[in-house]
Order: C-alpha cells, then structure tokens, then sequence
C-alpha cells in the first residue's frame, strides 16, 4: 500500500464513495460507504437456510452460492443506494481470512470491477474490518481503544493505538465463543446458527442455576479457552438428560451463555486495568449477543469509560465494515497497489490494517 496526499477523488468534489464486498464465509454482502461513513446501501444475503440441515457451513455449498449471489446483491445495493458503477470511486474486498473458495468469489468479482472501472481495489482483512465496524456509527472512537472481537471463528482482545495500528493482546486457544455456542446448539438439536437460539431461550431462564466454572490460565494471560466450558456442557447435558424440549433447558442455557459472557467481560477487565484504554469497543456476530451486550456495557460503565457497539446488522459479517476499513485507508492517504495479482488467504496470520 502506497501513501499519498488525500484527493478528493469524487467528481465535482462531491465526496467520494467506496463499494465493498464481503463473501468470507456464508454471507454475501456488498454496501456502498461515502468518505464520511456514510451508508448508502447495504445487502447482506444469508445462507443460513442452505447449511442448516447440516448444523453448520459446508464450504463447497457456501462458495457455489456466492456465485449465485453475489451478481443480484451487488446490483441491489447500488439500486438502493440510487446509484451506478460508474460512480464508485474505490472497490474494496474481504482477501482474508475465510473459507478459501468463498472469499475467492467476492476477491474475483472486486478484481473485475476494479479492472473494468479503472478504479483501485482496497484489499480487507476480516479481522480488522470487524474492528473497524465501529466506525459506521462511532467515527470519532477516542484512541487508544481496547477491542473485544468475538465471532464464530475468533475471539480475541485488540488494541486500537491508532485507528490504522491494531494490535493483538489475547487470543483463545481452542474454540471461538461463538463456535462453543454454535456447537452446544447443534448438539442440542437447537438449530444453526446457535448463538442468536440460545440468546433467545436463555433470555426466558435464571443463570446461575447450573454451575459452570470459569477458565483460568496458568500464565495469568488474558487469553481465552471455550473448550473446557464446552465439555462442562455437553456432560450436563448427558448427566441431566436436556434436551430442546426440556423444562430446565432455559435455565441451562442461560446459565451456559452467562459462564461465556464471564468468561469474555472478566479478561477484558484485566486488560482495562493494565492498559487503562480510552475507550471500549465491542465487534463481531457474537456481540449481537442481548446478554454480553449488557454486560459490556455496565464494564465500561464500571471503569467510567465510553463503549462502542455496532448495530446488530453491522455486527455478524457484512460489506459495510469493508468499505469502512477501505474509507479510514482512503482518509489516511492511503492508496493501494494494482491489484490483480491480489491472492485470497485462509488462515489469520498478522492483522493487517
Ligand atoms: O462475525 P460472524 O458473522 O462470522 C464470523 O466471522 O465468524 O459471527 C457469527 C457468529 C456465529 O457463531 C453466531 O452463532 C454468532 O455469531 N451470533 C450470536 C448471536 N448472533 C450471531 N451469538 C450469540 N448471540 C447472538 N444473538
Ligand atoms: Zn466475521
């Protein structure tokens, strides 16, 4: 990524608008962004319905459904939008990571449209446009911020020195919070994806009736683990006989999702109490999640700092977080190199922001 003064590259200096595409995993997304985070238009297409009678995403199905997709979603964001292709000033893409053949589609067709409009293509890490979700709805976050990521592939505790320099403080060693939810679900015969189902049912029941007991890690690091909670659970569940039609079920999984939420808010204090950040920041689908959504917040309160938490729309997988990051690159006077040579990447390796 090259840097430069900051253009104003609309025409007739009205601001300038980013389209972005997201296809890493079972959503296909594309918005349209202003300069100024403004969204024009955004269309998320949910697969949900393809991979539930298999519990959970099979890759080859999610890749030959963004083929289907991802032509009609680009082209009813930009009818929402009321605008053309011809007006996007820059394109902007998820490369990484994601399953390989799913972010292979959205990567393909940006490079298409990048090459036929003459225009340059911002090439996004997922992680970090999660991140930099916040910005749609909080541009100005006071930095340092501490970033709680928290998804169905990761989960993870950042911190935003500036808005373009990321860092990763904790990671978990094993399960995702929202794999961990995900899997109970489906062994519970729940439906996918579990977490938004057992946000719903623990919502009728008492946590703390079942007990869960918290992680600790040997080294006193913030990292997290699931997977012990995880077999917690599954043993409760052989031991008491839950099942989805179960009277306690409600009290379980209330019980369950508030040992996660615990688990995420209580190595979140730590590193507010070690770095003492400026501000708090909340991202990823599980922080959709109406019970960590509170939890955080009253954290925040507790330490007397401001909390960011996207909209539930901008918190599962969508373009909008896309072009955001492509908008704060473009802000900063950056522009990206030509991209056609761009490869897709699987597996998280640095944040690149
Ligand atoms: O960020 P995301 O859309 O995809 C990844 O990058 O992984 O997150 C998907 C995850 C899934 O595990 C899903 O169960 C979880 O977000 N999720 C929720 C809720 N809504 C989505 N988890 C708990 N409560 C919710 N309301
Ligand atoms: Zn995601």
């Amino acid at each position: 990524m090259t840097k430069k003064s900051r253009p104003r590259t609309g025409a007739d200096s009205r601001p300038a608008v980013f389209l972005g595409i997201e296809t890493s995993c079972d959503e296909t997304s594309a918005a349209l962004l202003t300069e100024d985070f403004e969204v024009l238009g955004s269309v998320v297409l949910s697969q949900d319905e393809i991979h539930a009678p298999y519990g959970g995403i099979v890759p080859e199905l999610a890749s030959r459904q963004h083929i289907r997709s991802i032509g009609y979603v680009v082209a009813e964001c930009l009818t929402r939008s009321g605008r053309t292709l011809s007006d996007v000033d820059g394109f902007a893409v998820t490369q990484g990571p994601g399953l390989i053949g799913s972010l292979l589609v959205g990567l393909s067709f940006a490079k298409g449209l990048s090459y036929c409009f003459q225009k340059p293509l911002y090439p996004v890490d997922h992680l970090s446009a999660h991140i930099h979700s916040v910005l749609i709805e909080h541009p100005s976050i006071p930095v340092p911020a501490l970033a709680l990521l928290v998804s169905g592939g990761h989960t993870s505790i950042f911190l935003m020195r500036e808005k373009l320099d990321v860092v990763c403080l904790a990671k978990t060693r094993d399960d995702a919070a929202g794999e961990a939810l995900d899997k109970i679900a489906k062994f519970l015969d729940l439906g996918y994806p579990g977490g938004p189902v057992i946000d719903r049912i623990a919502a009728e029941g008492t946590a703390g009736t079942f007990p869960f007991s918290l992680p600790q890690m040997s080294d006193g690091s913030a990292d997290f683990s699931f997977s012990g909670l995880k077999t917690a659970a599954v043993r409760l569940i052989r031991e008491q006989e839950l099942n989805a039609g179960h009277a306690a079920l409600p009290d379980f999984l209330a019980s369950f999702q508030q040992a996660v939420v615990d688990a995420l808010c209580r190595n979140t204090k730590k590193l507010i109490q070690k770095i003492r950040p400026r501000s708090l920041i909340l991202v990823g689908g599980v922080a959709r999640n109406s019970m960590l959504r509170r939890d955080f917040l009253s954290l925040a309160e507790q330490h007397n700092i401001p909390a960011a938490i996207p909209s539930p729309g901008y918190c599962t997988d969508n373009a909008a977080m896309v072009a955001a990051l492509a908008v704060e690159q473009y802000k900063q006077g950056r522009r990206p190199d030509p991209a056609l040579d761009l490869n897709a990447y699987s597996q998280f390796q640095d944040l690149r922001t």
